[in-house]
């Protein structure tokens, strides 16, 4: 049996829109493990609050309900939802990666630098960070002519690529990925596919929402199927109104 890296608890989130009076569900009630050198796929229709639980993990959002445990690598269990700012950012820079659904980067930071920032940040020497990312992107496929531009104005697979270098990069313990492979081609999306599984074998928990069932079918060891918010929201949104 292996170690189980994250294990989600009862997890819910919604969210209060106060100026316009709103009520939004998103996730309820999931509950999931992650384990080491495993994918666990989260699916669901849209809406469903995928993302949501990826985010809330990652710790980009509080969850409204539930429990995040992390097992760290010194064995003992951290809950997300209550760990400090300093303790989350910690872990953003040694245990846990994120590759988002959409790229948000800096409109003057070159390609090579946004995927070797992880590496730098672990305190990597800049230039050998720079010659990983290279080899990384190159095994992507991302054109060299790219490299040096900010990835600010790249078409959506070209972003997608860098995003996920740069997830991939310091090879986290725990890989969150939020449909890694929408705007690829299949040719680039073998590609990922391969790099998924190279991560397994070296022992990387994954939490991963794929866009196409075959993907699950191919990568997933364990699916967690979420479903829409329930009618009680109806009923939530009148009690906030
Ligand atoms: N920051 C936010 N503020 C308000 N509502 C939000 C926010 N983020 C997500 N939501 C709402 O929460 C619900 C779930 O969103 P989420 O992005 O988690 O869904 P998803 O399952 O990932 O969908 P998709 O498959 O389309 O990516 C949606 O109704 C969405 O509008
Ligand atoms: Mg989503």
């Amino acid at each position: 049996m292996r170690a189980s890296i994250l294990k989600v608890e009862n997890f819910a989130k919604h969210f209060r829109l106060h100026e316009q009076n709103k009520f939004i569900p998103s996730s309820h009630d999931v509950n999931l493990t992650v384990y080491a050198g495993e994918l666990t796929a989260l699916i669901g229709p849209t809406g469903a609050g995928k993302s949501s639980v990826l985010k809330g993990i990652y710790r980009t959002y509080l969850p409204s309900a539930g429990r995040i445990l992390y097992r760290h690598a010194l064995d003992h269990e951290i809950d997300l939802v209550h760990a400090s700012d300093h303790q989350i950012l910690e872990l953003r820079r040694c245990d846990i990666g994120f590759v988002t659904q959409f790229l948000h980067c800096l409109p003057r930071q070159a390609t090579l630098d946004v995927v070797a920032h992880p590496l730098v940040t672990l305190g990597i020497a800049r230039e050998e960070a720079r010659r990983r990312a290279a080899e990384l992107l190159s095994a992507m496929n991302l054109p060299e002519r790219l490299w040096s531009v900010s990835p600010a104005t790249f078409s959506g697979g070209e972003r997608q690529r860098v995003n996920l270098a740069r997830g991939l990069i310091a090879r986290p313990r725990l890989l969150l990925l939020d449909e890694p492979t929408a705007s690829l081609d299949p040719a680039t999306s073998e590609i990922v596919i391969g790099l998924i599984e190279d991560l397994k074998a070296q022992g990387t928990a994954m939490l991963a929402i794929f866009h196409h069932p075959e993907l699950t079918r191919r990568l997933a060891d364990r699916v967690v199927e979420l479903s829409p918010p329930p009618a009680l929201a109806k009923s939530l949104e009148k009690e906030c109104a």
